[in-house]
C-alpha cells in the first residue's frame, strides 16, 4: 500500500516484543539514524507495546526519546535498549472482567489514543510472529505501520533469514565443537537441546555445521530405536561419543511435543525433550548419556557481524518505506536486496524446514540421522 502524501511524517516511534534476538539494537540504531537524517523525530516504546497503552506501569514516562546519543554504540549489544515482552498482546490482554473471571480484552484502543496522544505519525514495530500479526491488526485500525522480522528462530515467512538466527546458530555450532571433546574423552552421548519453537532451523544448521551424528527436528518425528541403532553402528565403526541434537519441539513419532508450562496471554513454554531422548538413549544403548540444554544462551550476547548489518539495513530499510509512503509491510531479506512484503503475507504461515531442503539432503549424504 503506497500513500502519496509523505511529507506528514514528523515523528515515528519504534517498538520492540517477543523474545529478544541479537541485532535488535542493530535495528534500533539504523532506524534511528536514518529518521533523524530526515529531520524526523523518534521515540522508542518501553516494553513492546506496553510502555503506551500501560502507562500506570510507566511513572519516568512509556517513551524514551531516541537521540543520536542514546543510540551511539549500540549496534554491537546483545538485548534491546528498549525492552521487550512476550506476554500481553494488547488485542487480546488477559484482565480480569467484572466477576473477577480472567477474560482476553481488545485494548488496542488505548494503544492507538496513546499513539495519537504523542503525536506519533507512524511505527516500526520489530518483532516475530507474533508481534508482526499485532502491527498487522493495527495497520488494519489506520496506524501506518512497517514491520521488521526479528527472531532466533528463523520461522518467519517471505523472508530469506531474520535477524539474531545467524548469531543463535553460531553459539550453537561453537557449544558443539567444545562438546565434542569433553564427549569423546569420556565416550559418552552428549544430548543438546537447542531452541526454535516449532521450527529446526536453528538444530538443523547448528547439528550440520557442528558435525552431530543426530539431529531431531520438529519436521521429522523420530524413532528412537533408529537413533539407539545409529549410535551403536558408530560405535561398531570406532566412534566411542556421539552428538545428538534436539530441537526443543521435536517429539516422537505418533507422540507429542514436550511442553513445561501454558499460560493464557503466553506463547506455550517448550523444554525437557532433550533430557527425556538422553534418558531413553542411556539406557538403550547402555552408554553414559548425559544432556546439555542451551536455552537463552542461544539468545543473549552480542549477535554477529552478519545480523548487525542485516539490523542496521532492515532499521534504515523501515524508513526509507516510510519516506516512499508504504505502510502495513514488512522488509525482508531477498539477497542482494531488501524487499517489501505485506506484512499479512509475512504472517500468515510459519516458516518450517522442507523435508527436501539442500541441508536435510547435504545432512543425509553426510550420514546424520534425523531418527526416521
Ligand atoms: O521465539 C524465540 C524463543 O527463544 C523460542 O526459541 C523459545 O521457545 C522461546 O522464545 C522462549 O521464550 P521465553 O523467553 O518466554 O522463555
Amino acid at each position: 500500500m503506497t500513500r502519496k502524501d509523505n511529507n506528514i511524517i514528523r515523528r515515528i516511534a519504534i517498538n520492540t516484543g517477543g523474545g529478544d534476538a541479537p541485532g535488535l539494537n542493530a535495528v534500533i540504531r539504523g532506524a534511528v539514524y536514518a529518521a533523524l537524517n530526515r529531520g524526523w523525530e523518534c521515540f522508542g516504546i518501553r516494553d513492546g507495546y506496553n510502555g503506551l497503552f500501560l502507562p500506570e506501569q510507566y511513572p519516568e514516562g512509556g517513551l524514551i526519546q531516541l537521540t543520536r546519543d542514546r543510540v551511539r554504540n549500540i549496534t554491537h549489544l546483545g538485548g534491546t535498549i528498549l525492552g521487550t515482552t512476550n506476554r500481553g498482546n494488547p488485542l487480546k490482554y488477559p484482565m480480569p472482567d467484572e466477576e473477577g473471571v480472567i477474560r482476553e480484552f481488545d485494548r488496542s484502543g488505548e494503544l492507538i489514543e496513546g499513539l495519537k496522544e504523542n503525536g506519533i505519525d507512524a511505527l516500526i514495530a520489530v518483532g516475530g510472529d507474533g508481534s508482526l500479526a499485532i502491527a498487522n491488526e493495527l495497520a488494519g485500525k489506520g496506524i501506518r505501520v512497517i514491520g521488521v522480522p526479528k527472531t532466533i528462530d528463523n520461522d518467519l515467512d517471505k523472508t530469506v533469514i531474520t535477524f539474531g538466527f545467524d548469531s543463535a546458530v553460531s553459539f550453537a555450532t561453537e557449544c558443539m565443537d567444545r562438546l565434542h571433546s569433553t564427549a569423546e574423552s569420556h565416550r559418552r552421548i552428549m544430548v543438546v537441546e537447542v531452541m526454535g519453537r516449532y521450527a529446526g532451523w536453528i538444530a538443523l544448521e547448528s547439528g550440520v555445521s557442528g558435525s552431530a551424528d543426530v539431529i531431531l527436528i520438529p519436521e521429522i518425528p523420530f524413532d528412537l530405536e533408529r537413533v539407539a541403532a545409529k549410535i551403536k553402528a558408530l560405535q561398531r565403526q570406532g566412534r566411542k561419543h556421539s552428538i545428538v541434537v534436539v530441537a526443543e519441539g521435536a517429539k516422537p513419532k505418533g507422540g507429542d511435543i514436550s511442553v513445561i508450562e501454558r499460560r493464557q496471554g503466553a506463547p506455550e513454554r517448550l523444554g525437557g525433550m532433550g533430557n527425556l531422548v538422553a534418558h531413553k538413549l542411556e539406557e538403550m544403548t547402555g552408554k553414559e548419556t548425559r544432556c546439555v540444554v542451551l536455552g537463552h544462551l542461544l539468545r543473549g550476547g552480542s549477535p554477529t557481524t552478519f545480523d548487525r548489518l542485516l539490523g542496521l539495513r532492515f532499521g534504515a530499510a523501515a524508513v526509507r518505506a516510510l519516506e516512499e509512503g508504504k505502510s502495513n509491510v514488512m522488509v525482508a531479506l531477498d539477497p542482494p536486496t531488501v524487499q517489501y512484503v505485506p506484512l499479512e503475507q509475512a504472517t500468515k504461515r510459519m516458516k518450517t524446514v522442507p523435508l527436501d531442503c539442500d541441508i536435510i539432503l547435504t545432512a543425509r549424504d553426510l550420514g546424520i540421522s534425523f531418527g526416521d
